[in-house]
């Protein structure tokens, strides 16, 4: 890897800032005085100091977001903020994207990663991994519903959903509204509000509650994240393959 890359990745900017720090400040590889973004060096054994402190190279960082409405999951779009956007510039240095989408007016838990292996395994419909939202529905939500979740619903995919649990936290018979709160283990398109849909109701607001067994932190307001913690990490890998957890 690149000098000025791995002090980018690291938190010391963008290349422009990092040329700076490269330029005023003492950065040391294995000892020697180095000015030079462009030379390579080996993140695991080169040691590299920046004013006398040695820079810990991490490979994969790990963020959850609570999303809030009108970003999209995207890493670049031309009309609208991204997710990407919520992030400080140091963070974003490390190229994270969002696994998997929700929706532009979803609300809740993404996971934000540079670690591809990872990503494509919690997506991976093989893995089933458990995802839970909380919706406000306009309808009056059944247990005819809760039988229909459980037993997979069709909604016009190649095959029909995986069963689903349904929980009714609330009705309110006058707005003619449901609070609900479903566990599904897949990431199908829109997968909430057409299995919704499909049994007549409209979901009027959407929050990803959890993911993999890892709940959103009740202290993230709508936009902020935070790094997962050790144990979280350790959670969400062993919701995977004994492969994954090689890291
Ligand atoms: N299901 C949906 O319909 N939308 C989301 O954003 C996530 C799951």
């Amino acid at each position: 890897m690149r000098l000025d890359k791995f002090l980018s990745h690291t938190g010391f900017g963008s290349r422009k800032e990092v040329k700076q720090v490269l330029k005023s400040r003492q950065v040391t590889l294995n000892g020697e005085i180095v000015k030079d973004g462009k030379l390579v060096i080996d993140e695991k054994k080169d040691v590299i100091c920046v004013n006398g402190v040695v820079v810990m190279y991490q490979k994969f960082v790990y963020f959850m977001l609570n999303k809030p409405k009108d970003v999209v999951s995207a890493t670049q779009d031309n009309q609208h903020r991204t997710v990407i956007d919520l992030l400080s510039d140091k963070d974003r240095a490390h190229d994270v994207f969002p696994v998997g989408r929700l929706d532009k007016d979803t609300t809740g838990f993404l996971l934000l990663t540079n670690d591809g292996e990872l990503a494509h395994q919690l997506l991976s419909p093989k893995k089933k991994v458990p995802k839970s939202y909380q919706a406000l529905v306009a309808g009056i939500m059944t247990a005819a519903d809760q039988a229909i979740f459980k037993a997979g619903v069709d909604i016009g995919e190649e095959k029909i959903c995986l069963p689903a649990n349904l929980e009714i936290l609330k009705v309110d018979l006058d707005k003619e509204q449901t609070l609900i709160r479903l566990e599904i283990m897949e990431g199908k398109f829109h997968q909430v509000k057409r299995m919704v849909k499909k049994v007549g109701k409209e979901v009027l607001e959407l929050e990803r509650l959890s993911m993999g067994g890892l709940a959103l932190d009740p202290k993230l307001k709508l936009g902020k994240y935070r790094e997962l913690l050790n144990e979280e990490q350790a959670e969400l890998f062993s919701k995977l393959s004994d492969k994954s957890q090689k890291k």
